[in-house]
C-alpha cells in the first residue's frame, strides 16, 4: 500500500458540511413547494465545497483559476437567464458533457503527472488503485461526453431525432464494450500510454454509438442517465484526487440520476435494458402515424366550456405538452381562479411524463402561481375522475389515453394514465383532430358521447374561456 497524506480533520469537516447540504437539496428539489430551499441549499454546499479546496490547496496560479470560475460563472448566469423552459432537456444535456469532458482532462493531467497528484512512486510507477480510478474516470467521463453531446445534438435539433440504426449495432457495441473493459483491466498491469489512450478513443466512440440508435421518446431518460454516468465520473476521479467532496458529489449525483431513469422508464411503460441498449424509440415510432378512423366527434366553443364549468361541482384540468408550448399556464390559472369563485372544486391532475421532461407541467404550474394544494398526481388523484364532473384536458394526449390500459399493440400499452374518461364530461383542448401526441397514436377519448372538443390554441382557448367566464364571450 502506499501512503496517502493524512487528511487534515477541519477539511474533511467542511466536506461532510457541504455533502449535508447537497443530500438536503436533493431533498427539497423532490418538492415544487420546496424546490427553491432546496437549490439554496445545494448553492451553499458547492460554494464550500469550493472555497475549501480553493484555501486548502497550493494554487500554481491563482488568477488563472479565479478568472476561470469567473468567465464559467458568467456563462452559467447569463445561459441560466436566457434559457426557455422547452429548451432545458439540451441545456441539462450540455452542462452533462462538460462534467464528462471534465473528468477526461483530469484524468489526462493525472495520468500524465502523477507525482503531481502523490498517486506513483518514485520510479513514477502509478499505483495499481489509482489506475483502476483513472481508468474507469476516463471510461465513463469520455462516454457522457460523446454520448451528452449527440444527446444536445439530437433534442437541440441540429441532428435528427429519430434512431439511426447501425446494422450489427449490438455486435460493434458489445464488441467495443469489452474491449474498453479489457484494456482498463490491462492497464493495471501496464501503464503505457497507447493503452491510456486506447481506453479514451474507444470510450469516445462507444458513447456516440450508444446514443445515436435511440429515438426521441427515449431521449429524456437518456438524459437522466448521462446524468448518472457524469457522477459516476466524477466520483472515480474523486478517488484519484482523495477529494471526499468529489466523492460523495458525484455518488449523490450518480445514484439519483440512476432513480430518476428508472422511475420514467417505469411511467413510461420502458424497459430501463431496452432503452440503454437502444434504438427502443425506433419501434415505438413505428407504430405511430397509423390511418387515423374518420369518427364522429362533437366540436364546442369556449362559451360551452365556460358554461359547463361554472355549472360544474368538481372540475380536474389535465395540462400536458401542448399547455407547455402554448405557454397557457397563466391563462388557466385565471381561468381556475374565476371557477373557484364560482364555488367550483378545481384541481389540477398532473402524469409523470405529461410534457417533455420530469416535473415539465409542476414548473409551468407554480410559474403561474397555482397553489401547490391543488395541485396532485396520477395514483393520488386517478380515483377522483369517476366522481369529477368535468374532466378539462389542455394539450395533453397521451397520457390520457385509456389504449394504455387495453390495447396491447399500442405503443403505450402498459404506460399508467389519468382516467379522464371515467369523468360525466371531458373537456379536449388541443389545435385539430390531425394532431396526434407524442407516441403518434389516435385517443379513443376525442370520439365519446361524454366528450366535447375545443380546438384551438391552448392559450387562446383558456383566454376564451376566461373573458366568457367574466361574461364577455368572445
Ligand atoms: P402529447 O401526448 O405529446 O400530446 C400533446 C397534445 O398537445 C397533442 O394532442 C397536440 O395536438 C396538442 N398541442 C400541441 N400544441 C398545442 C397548442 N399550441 N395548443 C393546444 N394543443 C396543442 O402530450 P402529453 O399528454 O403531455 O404526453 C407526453 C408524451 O411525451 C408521452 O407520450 C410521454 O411518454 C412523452 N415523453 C414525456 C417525457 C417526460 S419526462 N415528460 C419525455 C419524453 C417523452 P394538436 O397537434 O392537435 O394540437
Amino acid at each position: 500500500m502506499h501512503d496517502v497524506a493524512p487528511i487534515n480533520p477541519w477539511v474533511a469537516l467542511a466536506y461532510l458540511v457541504a455533502g449535508v447540504f447537497f443530500i438536503l437539496a436533493l431533498r427539497g428539489l423532490s418538492s415544487p413547494a420546496s424546490s427553491r430551499r432546496g437549490n439554496r441549499f445545494g448553492m451553499a454546499g458547492m460554494a464550500i465545497a469550493v472555497v475549501t479546496t480553493l484555501l486548502t490547496h497550493e494554487l500554481a496560479n491563482p488568477i488563472e483559476v479565479i478568472g476561470a470560475i469567473g468567465i464559467g460563472a458568467v456563462i452559467g448566469i447569463v445561459m441560466a437567464r436566457r434559457i426557455a423552459m422547452t429548451a432545458m432537456p439540451q441545456l441539462v444535456a450540455a452542462f452533462h458533457s462538460l462534467v464528462g469532458l471534465a473528468a477526461v482532462a483530469v484524468a489526462a493531467a493525472a495520468y500524465l503527472n502523477p507525482g503531481a497528484f502523490g498517486i506513483a512512486d518514485a520510479a513514477g510507477q502509478i499505483f495499481t488503485v489509482s489506475r483502476v480510478e483513472m481508468g474507469l474516470g476516463i471510461a465513463i467521463g469520455a462516454i457522457t461526453f460523446s454520448g451528452s453531446v449527440i444527446a444536445f445534438l439530437k433534442l437541440n435539433g441540429n441532428m435528427s431525432g429519430a434512431p439511426i440504426i447501425l446494422p450489427l449495432r449490438h455486435v460493434i457495441n458489445l464488441g467495443t464494450l469489452a474491449a474498453i473493459i479489457g484494456l482498463v483491466a490491462y492497464f493495471t498491469f501496464d501503464q503505457s500510454p497507447w493503452v491510456f489512450w486506447t481506453v479514451t478513443a474507444l470510450s469516445f466512440v462507444i458513447g456516440f454509438l450508444l446514443i445515436i440508435p435511440i429515438g426521441g421518446a427515449d431521449m429524456p431518460v437518456v438524459v437522466s442517465m448521462l446524468n448518472s454516468y457524469s457522477g459516476w465520473a466524477a466520483a472515480a476521479m474523486g478517488f484519484t484526487l482523495h477529494n471526499t467532496a468529489m466523492i460523495i458529489t458525484g455518488a449523490l449525483v450518480g445514484s439519483s440520476g440512476a432513480i430518476l431513469s428508472y422511475i420514467m422508464c417505469r411511467a413510461m411503460n420502458r424497459s430501463f435494458l431496452s432503452v440503454i441498449a437502444g434504438g427502443f424509440g425506433a419501434d415505438a415510432s413505428a407504430g405511430a402515424g397509423g390511418a387515423k378512423e374518420q369518427r364522429p366527434w362533437k366540436p364546442g366553443s369556449a362559451d360551452d366550456a365556460a358554461f359547463l364549468m361554472s355549472q360544474a361541482e368538481n372540475v380536474i384540468i389535465v395540462p400536458g405538452y401542448g399547455m407547455a408550448v402554448a405557454q397557457a399556464q397563466h391563462a388557466l390559472r385565471e381561468m381556475a381562479d374565476l371557477l373557484k369563485k364560482e364555488g367550483v372544486n378545481v384541481k389540477y391532475a398532473i402524469h409523470p411524463v405529461a410534457g417533455r421532461m420530469p416535473g415539465h407541467m409542476n414548473v409551468l404550474l407554480a410559474e403561474a402561481n397555482v397553489p401547490y394544494d391543488e395541485v396532485f398526481e396520477l395514483e393520488d388523484i386517478n380515483g377522483e375522475f369517476a366522481q369529477c364532473d368535468v374532466a378539462f384536458v389542455i394539450g395533453a394526449n397521451d397520457v390520457t389515453n385509456p389504449a394504455a390500459k387495453t390495447d396491447k399493440s399500442s405503443p403505450i400499452y402498459g404506460m399508467p394514465v389519468l382516467d379522464v374518461e371515467k369523468a360525466k364530461t371531458v373537456l379536449f383542448v388541443k389545435r385539430s383532430m390531425g394532431g396526434v401526441g407524442y407516441a403518434g397514436v389516435d385517443n379513443d377519448v376525442f370520439y365519446m358521447d361524454q366528450t366535447m372538443m375545443l380546438l384551438g390554441d391552448a392559450k387562446k382557448m383558456a383566454d376564451d374561456i376566461v373573458k366568457a367566464l367574466n361574461g364577455g364571450g368572445h
